[in-house]
């Protein structure tokens, strides 16, 4: 049967792809010009001809990984994504070979139990309430949590933004938007939010920024005059969005302040901890989050630091009923009056059709256990804020904020070009990969040390090659 035969073949250079990629055998990143590499992946001849199995397949595998980006090379800190637990990745295969849309229970009972028993888990990390697992009519008035997976961070804080929108102005959904909404945010936030205000109609000239300090946290303080500020120009704001913690720098905001401030206000507070929101899992650094409980809504992807592989991010919210009540949309041929067993999340996403992105996540927990995924985000804080010691102490080095996640920017003195032709240069070697940030609008060479492999060897030797290129650039 080729397909025992094939999946053989995938996962023996899988293993291979694995073993060169640990120990650094192979460039952690090749990028070679697309005409080319579209060429030696014989692509055309592939689509027109068929027959990718046996030796072709590896063939065309040696190919692919040759050009692939190797996450599990300890000389990968570029971008915040997770370097997947092989657990998890089974779990991406059995969904994708099974192919359940679980929106609807009938469409994938186990794969819905799984989102659904995943969602209370998470929920009450928050320190939320799991919603029951019998839903009888009084529930609906009910404030037990809620949530819904969805295909990464910036869906979850679109989704957020819409419930949000709908419980300040329930009749936007038919008659659209009133022309006073608002949304209060540091400057800082991640893109998503600004994409989401455009997407909802909300504009981003509507977006009012909030105070922050040197580390680009919010300012409680100043809370109330950006409040004022908005309401003085006759807006009314959605929701307040803080950051645990933010792209850049992975500086969380003060939380338990801002929670206050939200509450007195009767303001919706939407915690974007697509990133920092890990920490929670971890007795050590949750208190990073302290105050997250006061929220409404908070975004977590699973697929940064949980060793989910993309994508696998939550929304989960404090009431249930603001997420059961996001979508007014009619589907008569779904949502129609059922006697079911289970649990249909269909009217909690943007969604139809949605992958049974639970597995994922459930796999790599249940082959870790909670510690070992608390320790592991443990020790990657904790090594950025070795590696954050060391480099701050090097002569012609500065960082740009102590760090409280894995994040560190730090940049060595000289122009920003300088640095951008650093990265460049690093890339092109492929023996390193790290990404780059403008942080109050200076260029910072930018760490995610996402990988379990990595270690201060590791960014000892970054240093070095960094410095290297530094004097070159500096003499020549
Ligand atoms: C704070 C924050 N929010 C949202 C996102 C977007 O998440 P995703 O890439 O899963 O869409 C990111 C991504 O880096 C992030 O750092």
């Amino acid at each position: 049967m080729s397909f025992l035969s094939d999946a053989e073949i995938v996962i023996n250079a899988l293993n291979d792809y694995y073993h060169e990629s640990i120990s650094a055998e192979k460039p952690v990143i090749r990028q070679k010009p697309i005409k080319e590499l579209i060429e030696d992946l014989k692509l055309a001849s592939y689509v027109k001809k068929g027959g990718l199995s046996k030796g072709r397949l590896s063939e065309f595998l040696n190919q692919y990984f040759l050009n692939t980006t190797r996450l599990h090379h300890p000389s990968y800190m570029a971008h915040q994504v997770s370097i997947p637990h092989y657990s998890g990745a089974l779990g991406a295969l059995i969904d994708g070979f099974t192919n359940n849309p679980m929106s609807i229970y009938e469409m994938g009972p186990a794969a819905t139990s799984i989102e659904y028993f995943m969602i209370n888990w998470l929920l009450e990390k928050v320190g939320w309430i799991p919603a029951p697992y019998h839903w009888q009519k009084k529930d609906e008035k009910s404030s037990f949590g809620g949530g819904i997976l969805t295909h990464g961070g910036s869906l979850a804080n679109l989704t957020a933004m819409i419930a949000a929108r709908n419980k300040s102005a329930p009749d936007a959904w038919k008659k659209g938007n009133p022309k006073d909404l608002a949304i209060l945010v540091p400057k800082g936030s991640h893109y998503s939010i600004a994409r989401a205000a455009g997407i909802i109609g909300i504009g981003h000239d509507a977006m009012y920024h909030l105070d922050v300090n040197e580390k680009g946290a919010v300012i409680p303080d100043k809370l109330k005059s950006a409040y004022d500020g908005l309401i003085g120009d006759g807006k009314r704001p959605i929701a307040l969005v803080a950051n645990a913690c933010s792209t850049a720098v992975g500086i969380y905001d003060p939380l338990d302040e801002i929670g206050d401030f939200c509450r007195e206000n009767h303001l919706w507070l939407h915690v974007d901890g697509a990133h920092g929101a890990s920490a929670l899992l971890s007795e050590k650094y949750k208190y990073l989050l302290k105050g997250v409980e006061k929220a409404d809504s908070v975004t977590w992807d699973a697929h940064k630091l949980m060793r989910v592989p993309t994508l696998c991010a939550i929304l989960l919210m404090r009431d249930h009923r603001n997420i059961d009540n996001a979508f007014e949309q009619e589907a008569s041929y779904i949502f129609h009056d059922k006697e079911q067993p289970g649990f249909d999340f269909i009217h909690r996403t943007v969604e139809c059709t949605k992958a049974g992105l639970g597995l994922k996540l459930f796999m790599v927990l249940a082959a870790l256990g909670e510690n070992g995924l608390s320790e592991y985000i443990e020790r990657q804080v904790e090594l950025a804020a070795e590696a954050y010691e060391y480099i701050q102490n090097l002569h012609g080095f500065e960082c740009a904020v102590k760090p409280q996640s894995n994040i560190l920017c730090f940049r060595v003195k000289g122009s920003d070009g300088l640095q951008l032709k650093i990265r460049d240069k690093l890339m092109a070697e492929g023996d390193f990969y790290i990404s780059s940030t403008s942080f109050n609008d200076i260029r910072y060479l930018r760490l995610s040390i996402m990988n379990p492999c990595t270690d201060m060897d590791s960014i000892r030797k970054l240093v070095q090659r960094i410095r290297e290129l530094a004097e070159e650039k500096i003499h020549h």
